[in-house]
Parts: structure tokens; C-alpha cells; sequence
């Protein structure tokens, strides 16, 4: 059970760290991260993929402890900046495991990836055989994959579907781009085509939407086979899992989804008489997501007519999904025990626009005022790796705890670092 979970008994610490004194040591607004849930989901990925690797996606999120952790549980690392790759790398990622995504992949970005000897590099757009094999160079080889759409729609909000035919991610089945761009792979000796990727889009609760997805993808692999004789070993099928944000929400359950996409493939392949390719999937979110608590402190309490608002001294610029997606989150009081009864606030941030929301209409006890800490959970993935400088407030902190410790693993955001990189006058 995750110990983030702990925060709906009444026990107010994660990682055996109370909140309270969280906050007083290192401020707030903070990230909290459980190592021991980080491992944990790591661990339950394994399980439920043996004979597959499970790589995560570091956009979620991302540090070198992180980075470490990950190593460490046997996982992959998915990256899509030479940022994202350099920072893995150096806290000792093996490149060999690391596989670069993205549809605009920069120079630098190639070139990073092509001098650390990065494992795959996922093929976005036809555009990208040329620029990968002139970064290569006369004598350079890489393996990769490319990334098919299978036309698929599955995701939590428009912006993060990415299986579905017409947009800016991979190469459409149905209108014939990924086969031609396959056959035109082929014939690069510098690019050694290993196997096909595709990502549906995230936070997907149900397993359907991934079984249509080895049905397709296997149908590609067959029809490959068919054109040019060829067997592609490796099937990636990226990330999407959902989670839980609030109690009574339904998380994708990893160890169904293992057994079922395992089963599907095998009598895909059977049925259109293929080797069972190497199978890869990529979480981000289901990894970090309910690992991570964000907590902070009550600033102002303003009742109008209608609302309590309560402001706190984060918002959109550590928390941007409630504003692009609707997210809903489930915000508690912790640090002090009351006999307040429930009442609907809408928790705000900060920040200087009025959709600075970070949860609307929630049940906080009615005599929560400033000073008050709170705590919300399952902030791990996609929070502070989205984090932004608006108003110039600053980022958080990250913090590590596990068994009753806690650990500073990325400092926050100061005035200095923030004048620092002005450097004109
Ligand atoms: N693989 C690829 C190629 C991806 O693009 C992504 C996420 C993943 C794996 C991991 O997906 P996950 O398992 O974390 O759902 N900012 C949005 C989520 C964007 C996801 C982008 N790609 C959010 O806050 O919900």
C-alpha cells in the first residue's frame, strides 16, 4: 500500500516524515518524494512485465536521485531532451538503457544523444532519417525504432492523446506514412530498425485501449514482415497509466494490464504467424505520481458570497495541471487535529490571474486559516517537471524521504538563481 495513502488515516507523514516537520526544515511550498513507494511502483512494474522493459518516462519526473532509484530497480529511462539525457547520465544512467523521444528533436539534442551512446532513438517523422544520419556521420550506426499512430483514441483530455490519426506525434498507419517511412529506414544501412513504438496518450484507466494497441501494432509487424521479409524483434508501447488522484478514483491496475497486453501479443503474433517481439513499456506518471506529496502553507482566507477561498503560497507555476486539464485534486489540512466540520473552499495559489486554481469547491474543515499547512497527494509526476518562473516566485524544493528521513535532492528556486541568469542591464 502506498504510505502516501497514510495521509487519509490520520497518520500525517510520508516516508515515516511528519509533514509538520517537513515544512518547518525545509519551507514550503515543497515536493516530498517516498523513496520507498518510487521503488516499490519500480518493483510492481517488473513483476507485472517479466521478460519486458519497463522504462520510465522522465518527464514526469525527473532528478539525479531519481535517475538512481530507477537504475538501481533495473528500469529503462525514456528522455526527450539533451536536458533530460545529460542530467540521467550524469548521475550514472547507463545510456545503453536510455531511449530519446520527441517529435522536434533539436541538433543538440541528437548530437547528445549520439556522444553519450544513447540505446534507441524513437523516429518521429519522416523528416528525421536525414538529420539522424547526417548527425551520425560516414561510419555511425544506431538502432531504432520508429513511431507509429495506430488510431487509437485513449487519454484523459484532449491534449494527451496522442494515439489518434492527424497531429503532431509519429507516423499514421491510415494514411500509409508509417510504411512508407519504413521502407525508406530499410534502406539506410546507418540506421539499424529494431522495432515500432507507439504511445496512446495518458492517464488511461482501462486496459482496452492498450490490447487494441498490440492487435494494431502487430498487424504493422506483419504487414513489415510481408513488404520486406523482415522480423522486427522490439515492440514499444510507451506509457498512459492512469492513477488515482483522489480516493475513490480508478487507478489502471499494472499487474491486469501486464497479464492481459502479455497474453494479447502472444496470440497476435500467433495468429499472424510472428516471433513474440521484445516488449517495452514506458510509465512516467503511474511511477512517480502517487509517490510525491505537495504541501503548503495557508497564506489568506477570503470569504465572499458564495466561496472560501483559500490561498496558498504555491499555484500554477509548481501545479499548472489543474488550469490545462481540469485535474481535480483532494487537498487535506495536516499539522492539526480539529472538530471544525467539513466545508467547500476552493484552494488558489498566488499567482496573479484568477485561474490560478489549484482545487475547486473541496471539503477542508471551516476553520482552516493561515498558517494552516496543506497537503496534497499524488504530486509526484508531471508537478514540478512543469514547473514554470511566472511571477518569478521561485520552484520548490524536492525532498526524499524514507524510513523517518529526509533528504534535500533539489533545492529550492532562490533570488540569486533567479537574478543570476539576467544578464543584461
Ligand atoms: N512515452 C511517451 C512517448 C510519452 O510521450 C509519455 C508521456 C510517456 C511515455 C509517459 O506517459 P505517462 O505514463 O506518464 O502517462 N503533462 C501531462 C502528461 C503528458 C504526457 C506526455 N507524454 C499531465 O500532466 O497529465
Amino acid at each position: 500500500p502506498a504510505s502516501t495513502t497514510r495521509l487519509d488515516g490520520g497518520d500525517l507523514a510520508v516516508g515515516g516524515v511528519p509533514l509538520t516537520e517537513a515544512a518547518a526544515r525545509f519551507g514550503t511550498p515543497a515536493y516530498l518524494l517516498d523513496e520507498a513507494e518510487v521503488r516499490a511502483r519500480c518493483r510492481a512494474y517488473r513483476a507485472a512485465f517479466p521478460d519486458a522493459d519497463v522504462v520510465y518516462a522522465a518527464k514526469a519526473f525527473l532528478c539525479r536521485a531519481m535517475a538512481r532509484w530507477v537504475d538501481e530497480e533495473g528500469l529503462g529511462l525514456d528522455v526527450c531532451s539533451a536536458g533530460e539525457l545529460e542530467l540521467a547520465v550524469t548521475a550514472g544512467f547507463p545510456p545503453d538503457r536510455i531511449v530519446l523521444h520527441g517529435n522536434a528533436k533539436s541538433p543538440q539534442d541528437l548530437q547528445t544523444a549520439l556522444r553519450l551512446g544513447v540505446g534507441r532513438i524513437v523516429i518521429d517523422s519522416a523528416s528525421e532519417i536525414a538529420r539522424l544520419a547526417a548527425a551520425l556521420g560516414p561510419n555511425g550506426r544506431q538502432k531504432v525504432l520508429v513511431r507509429v499512430v495506430p488510431g487509437i483514441s485513449a487519454g484523459a483530455h484532449d491534449k494527451v492523446r496522442t494515439g489518434t490519426d492527424d497531429q503532431k506525434f509519429g507516423l499514421s498507419v491510415a494514411d500509409g506514412s508509417a510504411l512508407h517511412t519504413i521502407t525508406r529506414i530499410l534502406a539506410r544501412p546507418e540506421l539499424e530498425l529494431v522495432g515500432l513504438h507507439c504511445h496512446l496518450g495518458s492517464q488511461i484507466t482501462t486496459v482496452k485501449p492498450f490490447l487494441s494497441a498490440v492487435r494494431r501494432m502487430v498487424g504493422v509487424l506483419a504487414r513489415i514482415r510481408d513488404q520486406h521479409g523482415v522480423r522486427l524483434p522490439e515492440l514499444d508501447l510507451g506509457g498512459g497509466h492512469g492513477v488515482a488522484y483522489r480516493p475513490g478514483e480508478e487507478a489502471l491496475d499494472i499487474a491486469v494490464l501486464g497479464r492481459r497486453v502479455r497474453a494479447a501479443l502472444a496470440e497476435s503474433c500467433a495468429a499472424a504467424q510472428l516471433p513474440v517481439p521484445r516488449l517495452t513499456v514506458e510509465p512516467g506518471r503511474a511511477v512517480a505520481g502517487p509517490a510525491g506529496v505537495a504541501l503548503y502553507r495557508v497564506l489568506a482566507v477570503k470569504v465572499t458570497g458564495e466561496h472560501t477561498f483559500v490561498a496558498v503560497d504555491g499555484g500554477m507555476s509548481d501545479n499548472p495541471r489543474p488550469a490545462l486539464y481540469g485535474v481535480r485534486y483532494a487537498p487535506r489540512l495536516v499539522g492539526r487535529a480539529t472538530d471544525a466540520p467539513a466545508a467547500t473552499a476552493t484552494v488558489v495559489g498566488r499567482h496573479c490571474e484568477a485561474g490560478d486554481i489549484l482545487a475547486a469547491d473541496v471539503r477542508l474543515p471551516q476553520d482552516v486559516r493561515p498558517g494552516d499547512l496543506l497537503a496534497v497527494p499524488v504530486a509526484g509526476a508531471y508537478h514540478l517537471s512543469m514547473a514554470s518562473g511566472y511571477n518569478l516566485v521561485g520552484r520548490p524544493p524536492v525532498v526524499a524521504v524514507h524510513d523517518g528521513h529526509a533528504r534535500l535532492l533539489v533545492r529550492r528556486e532562490s533570488l540569486e538563481d533567479m537574478r543570476a541568469r539576467d544578464i543584461g542591464l
